[in-house]
Formats: structure tokens, sequence, C-alpha cells
């Protein structure tokens, strides 16, 4: 009897908090099921994928802030910094949770006053960056650029 095995190997890149800024695809099971060896699966976090949804929705933000749009209301999934899992989970530490804390009160507080929504945005930002002072360095230079001069 024989049985044909794949072997699925599946290797988590660490690449992203480091001072790389690759880009990290993702190959969907589909793809990977036809192949019986020698495939990688790339995988990131979920705390890795809602970061860069943060910062997809605030690059938006950012723009309609510019334009004087409407803002919009605090996005609820940004919650999930409370529980989604890290690529390390040992990273969820106190200084984490208080930091998470701290970057929800700054970006609920950019909704509350449209007047001071640019000054606020920019808290919001600097909230991201003290948490990735500690946590995660390799994305810095990119989340500086959310900045309005
Ligand atoms: C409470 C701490 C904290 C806050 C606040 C925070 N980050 Fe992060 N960020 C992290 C950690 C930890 C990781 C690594 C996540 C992982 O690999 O599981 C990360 C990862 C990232 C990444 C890399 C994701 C990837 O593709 O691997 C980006 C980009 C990022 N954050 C942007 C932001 C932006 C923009 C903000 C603010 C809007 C923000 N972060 C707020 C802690 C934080």
């Amino acid at each position: 009897m024989r049985k044909i095995i794949a072997v699925f190997c599946s290797i988590i890149f660490f690449t992203s908090c480091q001072q790389k800024n690759e880009k990290i695809e993702t190959v969907s099971a589909k793809d990977t099921v036809k192949t019986s060896s020698n495939f990688q699966m790339y995988e990131i976090s979920e705390m890795a994928a809602l970061m860069e949804q943060m910062y997809a929705y605030n690059t938006q933000l950012k723009e309609r802030i510019a334009n004087n749009e409407q803002l919009g209301d605090y996005p609820v999934a940004f919650d999930k910094l409370h529980t989604a899992i890290l690529t390390d989970p040992a990273d969820r530490d106190a200084f984490f949770t208080e930091q998470a804390f701290k970057f929800i009160t700054a970006q609920k507080a950019i909704y509350a006053d449209t007047l001071l929504a640019k000054d606020n945005f920019n808290k919001m930002v600097n909230q991201c960056l003290e948490c990735h002072s500690k946590k995660c360095g390799g994305p810095i230079p990119r989340i500086k650029k959310l900045l309005i001069p």
C-alpha cells in the first residue's frame, strides 16, 4: 500500500519586526496542495495582519483629514489589539497591554473633535511609535510616514 504524503513545511517569518522591508507573500492552501514537496508557506500572524489593516486604514484617514472629508467612526476591529495572536505570544506583556489601551484612546480621540483631528491624528501615530520603540522596530520608518506635517 502506497500513500503519497505531502509534506507541509510552514515557515513563519520573523523578519517583519527587523529592519528589512521585505513584502511577505501569502500562498493559498489551494496552490500548495498540488505540490508534493519543496514548497514553502508564508504566514503572518493575526496581529501582523491587524497591524497592516491599521496602517492601511490610517493612510486613508490621513487623506480624509487633509481633504476635510467626513472621518467616520472608530473602527471597532481595532479592539482586537487586546486579543489578536502575536508571532511571539510573549510580546503581550504589561507594557504591550498599557500601550494598546493608550493607542485605542488616541485613535478614538480623532473622531471626537474635527477641529483637532490633525493634532490628534499625529498623537495617535506617536502612540504607534511608542509601542514600536520597544516591541517591533522594523516598521518605524514606515509608521513615521503617516505623520501629517
Ligand atoms: C501595543 C503595541 C503596538 C501598537 C500600539 C502598534 N503596534 Fe504595530 N506591531 C506591534 C507588534 C508587537 C508587532 C509584531 C506583530 C507580530 O508579528 O505578531 C507589530 C507589527 C506591525 C507592523 C508589521 C506587520 C507585518 O507585516 O508583519 C506594522 C506595519 C505595524 N505594526 C504598524 C503599526 C501602526 C501603523 C500602528 C498604529 C496605527 C501600530 N503598528 C501600533 C505592536 C504595536
